[in-house]
């Protein structure tokens, strides 16, 4: 396994690209298993996440290619409905291949994702809704079995005791666009991930209105044609770009930025003081002000993303004052506040907040990612630290960040890999 070494301390200068998005293109890849119909989808990143998936989708029955960028699916040897546990478990997103199968071929066998290090991650949401389309669902052997006849239309409130699911919408939505009749998903998850992967359903044929608000509504149709769609960008990678401007006092321009894909994150940074300014379809930000503290509390979009707590916990930890940071997404999520205080950071963990008392500066020390999003946080603050950082087990960075050290590079960061 490599570890990522900084050497702290460079202010960041330069352009950089942000990639497509990953929680768009796993849904989206999922989607394809609709059809028998060529899709082409553009703008794909070069993720492990995105190859998990292609390895998903070519045991049931795809021909999946990735090529610089662009992902081809078609039909391959005849349809599969069983997602094997060894690919599920590498990658709990790939659950929502159940959907479209079940829409697809009226059967699916899928193996429950396990938990992972930031909570449960329970998918008793997702068979809620299957179930209310017409689904016998049974769990045997660590497997979900689901089979109709015809799945019809229904009313499914999708509400959570943590609000809304992203990928328990996607799941419903992928398995109701084939369904008899009309269906209203109610307390749907609004993020703009959910909205792309409607875009390119409704470029397939599906009837699918109100996507981007928390009342989704599809007219079952018939069949479903092949697509071609380009991703939006990654709002997670553009915020922790935005980020390691504003830790190293840099002055970066972020490109391909969908500027209202990032309301909560660019209003806390207002309210931090932080310089943000818009140039066309890009984002200028300038780290040279000194930031004040600012509270944070993680929720559903539009709300604050908790794909962004762990990187704004790295920024309030050299800020001066106290923020103290909530998760109300999923409440364990604070692995990373371990390796923070490693580094000499001053944060207590009370429950589901995390008290963040900010300091002049962070000392580099060895620390170990423990999920893609708190690897983010731990390479912002080796950014920002006094001497050398190392990270071990960045294969979690690698899920979710295309080329983040070629880009961090040609933004002046001294970072390189070694053997761990
Ligand atoms: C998606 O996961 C994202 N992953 C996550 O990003 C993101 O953190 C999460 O949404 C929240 O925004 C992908 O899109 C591939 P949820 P998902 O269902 O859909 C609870 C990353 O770093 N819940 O929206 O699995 C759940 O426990 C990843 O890119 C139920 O209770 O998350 C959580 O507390 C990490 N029952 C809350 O809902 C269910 O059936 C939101 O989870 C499903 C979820």
């Amino acid at each position: 396994m490599d570890k990522l070494i900084i050497e702290g301390g460079v202010k960041l200068k330069g352009e950089v690209t942000v990639s497509g998005a990953k929680n768009a293109v796993l849904p989206i890849l999922a989607a394809t298993l609709l059809t028998d119909e060529p899709c082409v989808i553009k703008g794909v990143p070069n993720l492990r996440d995105t190859h998990s998936m292609l390895k998903i989708l070519r045991p049931l029955g795809k021909i999946a290619e990735f090529d610089k960028g662009r992902v081809s699916v078609t039909a391959g040897k005849a349809p599969n409905y069983i997602a094997e546990y060894k690919l599920v478990s590498t990658m709990r997103a790939s659950f929502c291949v159940l959907g479209p199968l079940l829409g697809k071929l009226k059967k699916a066998k899928v193996s429950l994702p396990g938990g992972c290090v930031i909570g449960v991650r329970p998918v008793d949401l997702h068979l809620k809704g299957i179930r209310a389309l017409g689904a016998d669902i049974s769990i045997d052997s660590g497997y979900v079995i689901a089979k109709t006849n015809k799945l019809h239309g229904a009313y499914i409130y999708l509400g959570g005791v943590y609000g809304s699911s992203v990928l328990a919408t996607d799941n419903v939505m992928m398995a109701a666009v084939l369904a008899g009749g009309k269906t209203i998903i109610e307390s749907a998850a609004c993020e703009p991930e959910v909205v792309d992967l409607a875009e390119f359903l409704i470029k397939m044929g599906a009837k699918i209105k109100g996507h981007g608000t928390p009342v989704i509504e599809i007219e079952g149709v018939k069949h479903l044609h092949g697509a071609v769609h380009s991703i939006i960008p990654d709002r997670i990678e553009a915020g922790t770009l935005i980020l390691a401007s504003l830790i190293t006092g840099g002055d970066v321009l972020i490109k391909n930025v969908q500027y209202r894909h990032l309301g909560a994150l660019i209003d806390k940074l207002d309210e931090a003081g932080a310089h943000l300014e818009r140039v066309g379809a890009a984002l200028r930000v300038k780290g040279n002000k000194k930031l004040r503290s600012v509270n944070i509390t993680t929720l559903p979009y539009p709300g604050f993303p908790t794909d962004m707590q762990a990187q704004m916990m790295s920024l309030m930890s050299v800020t001066g004052g106290i923020s103290v940071i909530t998760e109300k997404i999923y409440p364990d999520r604070f692995m990373h506040v371990a390796e923070l205080n490693r580094m000499g950071a001053h944060i207590q963990r009370e429950g589901p907040h995390a008290i963040v008392e900010g300091i002049k500066s962070l000392s580099g020390a060895p620390v170990m990612a423990s999920d893609l999003r708190a690897s983010a946080g731990l390479v912002l603050a080796g950014l920002a630290a006094r001497g050398a950082t190392s990270i071990s087990r960045i294969y979690h960075l690698e899920r979710g960040y295309e080329f983040i050290e070629k880009k961090l590079i040609n933004l002046g960061a001294k970072v390189w890999r070694e053997k761990e």
